[in-house]
């Protein structure tokens, strides 16, 4: 396959970006998209032009580092699908494809399609960690858990914290991925006792690093390379509400 792949490429965070359009030759349909990326830096690192810098480390949908906006869709639009799972024949010969890094106000590029998601961190740093004494293993399994409540608990656990969600959302929204990591703490007896602090001060978090509120699109939760379900967002502002009554 031929494809023409028009890149945004910025030099850093101050510098003004622009689309530069490149020919990738002889992409394998069974290729991944970051491994074609991989060909055509190849390709530029030969002529002694500046590779495309992009993010990655698992290539198999852990690790939630792969961040591409392809033709306007955060990861490519396959459902369930994280950017090192696309695979190349999903495109066909002679395709042009745009690439793009996440835009956010949040996110700010770093260079071409890399972007500083330092905000997540600060979001998990305040408050998304069980501080109690859970005591060991055995322990763990000793208590009861009901089955709905531990299936849900870990469908929340399975954010990769892509930030798809929010380059998604047209508020630029963190919601989805924040309810996510306070619902898979939160159903849990070991991180219930916690709870209401947690929220506050994970919310609290979220809205100072400037991520917009929720209109409730959807489209976070349709590019979501894990399904992550919007009703944790809903569960998210119940808790929410309940944490700030108890304070007052
Ligand atoms: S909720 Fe989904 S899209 Fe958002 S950070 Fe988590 S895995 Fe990525
Ligand atoms: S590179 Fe790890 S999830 Fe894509």
């Amino acid at each position: 396959m031929t494809l023409t792949l028009k890149v945004w490429r910025q030099r850093n965070a101050h510098a003004t970006g622009r689309f530069v359009e490149y020919q990738a030759n002889d992409v394998i349909p069974d290729m991944s998209f970051l491994e074609m990326l991989d060909v055509v830096n190849e390709d530029l690192t030969d002529r002694g032009e500046d590779p495309i810098a992009f993010d990655s480390d698992c290539r198999e949908g852990i690790c939630g580092m792969c961040s591409l906006m392809i033709n306007g869709v955060a990861h490519g639009g396959q459902r369930g699908t994280a950017t090192c799972q696309l695979h190349m024949r999903h495109f066909k010969d002679g395709d042009t494809i745009a690439i793009e890094p996440w835009r956010a106000r949040a996110f700010p590029v770093i260079k071409d399609l890399v972007v500083d998601r330092i905000a997540f961190d600060r979001i998990i740093e305040a408050g998304g960690f069980v501080s109690v004494s859970t005591g060991g293993t055995p322990d763990g399994n000793a208590i009861p858990i009901p089955k709905d409540d531990q299936e849900l608990a870990m469908d929340a656990a399975s954010c990769i914290g892509c930030g798809a969600c929010v380059a998604a959302c047209k508020n630029a929204s963190a919601m989805l991925f924040v309810s996510a990591k306070i619902s898979h703490l939160g159903l849990l007896p070991q991180g219930k006792v916690e709870k209401n602090r947690r929220v506050l001060s994970m919310v609290k978090s979220m809205d100072e690093a400037g991520f917009g509120g929720c209109t409730v699109t959807g489209s976070c939760e349709a590019v979501c390379p894990k399904e992550i379900s919007l009703d944790f967002i809903a569960q998210m502002n119940r808790d929410y509400l309940k944490a700030l009554l108890k304070r007052e």
